[in-house]
């Protein structure tokens, strides 16, 4: 009979003859699967393993602090917790086309990743979070596995390792349960799904640092009211978007002159659709007057209504 535990036990015995006294390396993205992944190899290689973790900025709130806190306060594992706010930044001046911004983060995390491994010495394989869905229908960008048929991790092709994919029979629930069994929590667990570039590609247009700054905020108050609501789990994904455009407003006395936020929240099932969330009018009432009021730069709030097809869950 299945069970996680029996699965951790075959896993971990697995992995281990495999790896013996061997390094392996781990890139975290702070989503579900990498981190599934990397606590499970942990588990049967302790401190073999090092994890990487390229905080490139674009992450949500509080998140990259709370991966860190995770992955050395809870499992105490080796973290190569790198802060490239800045180099990324840079990266992306002046860029405003979305597949150009993709390609700048993309090509400049490969970089950060390659340099860390390169420190590291002698990397003999690569723990990676991919599904048993990632393998069947290939070809669809899911929001946080790097695809086989990319160039994994970026690694110089002539380093050679071997793939450890040790999440590679289960569906999304089970790695869930997986990552429940070892010890990480709820909110870890249940993070709804956020693509690789991040808050960048949720800002239409150039990324500056105030509208980041505005975005991360806004993102923050949507997800306290939507976990709020108790909603957070049966929406795919629910988050801001901030456009590069303002509008009129009036607050008090004054006329303001701000961004708007735009609100996406949907349902789906594997991405590759989704329909727009009917969000109960309430709560969309509480998010609209929260963000006007607490996230200073915004005075608007619209909601986006647009299914997939033809929309795309992201704006960019
Ligand atoms: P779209 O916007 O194409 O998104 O409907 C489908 C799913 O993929 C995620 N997404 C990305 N994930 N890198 C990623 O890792 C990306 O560049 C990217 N673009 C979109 C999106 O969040 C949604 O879950």
């Amino acid at each position: 009979d299945w069970t996680i535990e029996s699965f951790i036990e075959l896993q971990v015995a697995e992995i281990r003859a495999k790896v013996g006294k061997k390094h392996v390396l781990c890139a975290l993205s702070g989503g579900v699967d990498s981190s599934v992944a990397a606590a499970l190899v942990h588990r049967a290689v302790g401190n073999q393993l090092t994890c990487v973790f390229v905080d490139h900025g674009f992450m949500r709130k509080n998140e990259a602090e709370q991966v860190r806190k995770v992955f050395t306060e809870q499992f105490q594992l080796n973290l190569v917790f790198v802060d490239v706010h800045e180099r990324f930044m840079q990266k992306l001046q002046g860029v405003s086309e979305p597949e150009l911004k993709r390609k700048a983060i993309g090509n400049e995390f490969i970089r950060v990743f390659e340099d860390e491994a390169l420190k590291l010495g002698q990397v003999d394989f690569l723990v990676q979070g991919t599904l048993y869905p990632d393998i069947v229908e290939s070809g669809t960008d899911t929001a946080e596995t790097i695809k086989s048929h990319h160039n994994v991790g970026g690694l110089p092709e002539d380093i050679q390792f071997e793939l450890i994919e040790p999440l590679r029979m289960l569906f999304k629930d089970e790695v869930r349960e997986l990552g429940i069994e070892l010890g990480m929590s709820e909110e870890i667990v249940w993070r709804q799904p956020f693509p690789g570039p991040g808050l960048a590609i949720r800002i239409l247009g150039e990324v500056t640092r105030e509208k980041l700054d505005i975005l991360r905020e806004a993102d923050a108050v949507i997800i306290e009211e939507i976990r709020r609501a108790g909603m957070y789990r049966e929406l795919w994904q629910s988050f801001a978007v901030l456009p590069s455009i303002k509008s009129v407003g009036v607050m008090g006395d004054s006329r303001t002159y701000e961004f708007p936020i735009i609100l996406r929240a949907v349902t789906s099932e594997d991405a590759m659709t989704a329909d727009w969330a009917r969000l109960p009018y309430d709560l969309l009432e509480s998010i609209s007057s929260r963000l006007v009021n607490e996230v200073q730069g915004v005075n608007r709030v619209v909601y986006d209504i647009t299914s997939k097809p033809p929309g795309t869950i992201e704006w960019e």
